[in-house]
């Protein structure tokens, strides 16, 4: 079956509207999570064409790294560590204008200039975050936090 993803030109609303529904599609009938993690950072990669897109999860005391697409990450990160841990320490959403004013910033490539980690919940728990990076200082903004979360929201069920 073809799986060609329609990539939407205009505002990045317009962009994530489009989107949203071909990732539900994706998504539609398949219960693996590496498939549909893996389906997600393809299809943002895709469409937005960001440095980095990928999920690390929580395993014990640290985040491991999960399906990604970009350059070769760090593959373990400590709750409370950079960007990634913070956001899963705290469980809130972070934007981060300029990561080398982010106190512990994990440096994975040195071309990441901003980013937005996400955390993932299952059941009320915080089971893995999704970490985006862009070249481009403050390119990541509330509206990419809403979106982003509404993506994310649809790992809830598995
Ligand atoms: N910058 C992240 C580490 C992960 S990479 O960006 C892929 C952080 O500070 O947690």
């Amino acid at each position: 079956m073809a799986e060609d993803l329609i990539i939407q030109d205009g505002d990045k609303k317009s962009q994530y509207e489009s989107l949203i529904p071909q990732i539900k599609g994706l998504m539609a009938g398949e219960h693996n999570l590496v498939a549909n993690l893996g389906n997600i950072t393809a299809a943002l990669k895709e469409q937005f064409n960001w440095l980095w897109v990928g999920f690390y999860w929580v395993e014990s005391d640290e985040l491991v790294l999960a399906p990604f697409q970009g350059p070769v990450a760090c593959t373990r990160i400590k709750k409370g560590r950079g960007v990634c841990g913070t956001s899963w320490e705290k469980g809130i959403t972070l934007i981060v204008d300029d990561v080398e004013k982010f106190p512990g910033h994990i440096a994975c490539s040195s071309a990441s200039r901003s980013e937005i980690v996400v955390p993932v919940f299952q059941n009320g728990q915080i089971v893995g975050v999704l970490d985006v990076d862009s070249t481009e200082l403050a390119h990541f903004d509330a509206i990419d936090q809403t979106y982003l979360e509404e993506i994310v929201g649809l790992l809830d069920q598995f």
